[in-house]
């Protein structure tokens, strides 16, 4: 059993989501990777932030593709969360990569691009990682299956995945559709029918959001090849509950 343990916009249940703190706390934890979500600001600069507004995890309001990044460095990631983190700043793609790229982490990119559809978003992406030498160990994942194939058309070499929240009578066939490298559901779409047809096909499963001990005992029991999870140190704790 080897499941990797991807902290869930870091360790999102001690620090606020996608912000360097979560991410430097996932990693002195001990996560294997980190899953994080990208979007373009309205001068193309990716930045990391889960939501297409800024009113749940910021000072602002509106959408991220409204403003620029000079307009958007100085708003407050940090103070919705605790007010510790009073002051924190949102992440650009390059300031994440510049710290990621000397680490062993590995790395889930999700383009956060089924709401808005982010022009040009695939090129934007891979460039930065090739350009950190991080394409080699991140696997780009996106709810959009438009956007998976473009990426794979563009960039055959690199490693996606399909993102799905529901179950759907054949979710490999939506895998191959894109010509995705791998399957990322949620919870609820798991079963055991869907490692062995993963397993059979080579192709990695990723489980998304797990959490509560029960859960992820059961994605290890069945070999998932991966989990996403807001705690990452009770999955570690269980882990090696699990191997014990
Ligand atoms: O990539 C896995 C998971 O993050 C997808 O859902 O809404 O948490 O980005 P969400
Ligand atoms: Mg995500």
């Amino acid at each position: 059993m080897n499941t990797a343990i991807y902290a869930h916009r870091g360790a999102s249940k001690i620090a606020p989501e996608n912000t360097m703190p979560a991410f430097k706390l996932a990693k002195k934890i001990g996560a294997d990777g980190i899953e994080t979500d990208v979007q373009l600001t309205k001068d193309h600069i990716p930045v990391l932030i889960h939501d297409e507004s800024l009113n749940r995890t910021t000072n602002g309001t509106g959408f991220i593709y409204q403003y620029t990044y000079e307009e958007l460095k100085n708003l407050d990631t940090g103070s919705w969360f605790a007010t510790k983190y009073k002051g924190t700043q949102i992440v650009t793609l390059e300031e994440f990569l510049t710290w990621i790229k000397d680490t062993k982490l590995k790395l889930n990119l999700e383009l956060k691009n089924n709401i808005v559809d982010y022009s040009s978003i695939e090129y934007i992406v891979q460039e930065q990682l090739q350009h950190f030498n991080m394409d080699t160990r991140t696997v780009i994942s996106s709810f959009n299956p438009n956007s998976i194939r473009r990426y794979n058309d563009l960039f055959p070499d690199a490693d996606t995945a399909l993102l799905l929240s529901k179950r759907v009578k054949d979710p490999l066939a939506r895998v191959r559709e894109v010509g995705a490298n791998g399957l990322h559901t949620k919870y609820s779409v798991l079963t055991r029918r869907l490692v062995k047809d993963c397993q059979n096909n080579d192709l990695p499963l990723r489980i998304y959001t797990v959490n509560r001990p029960s859960r992820l005992m059961r994605c290890y029991k069945l070999n998932c090849n991966g989990i996403f999870t807001d705690v990452p140190h009770s999955a570690i704790e269980y882990k090696e509950l699990y191997k014990h």
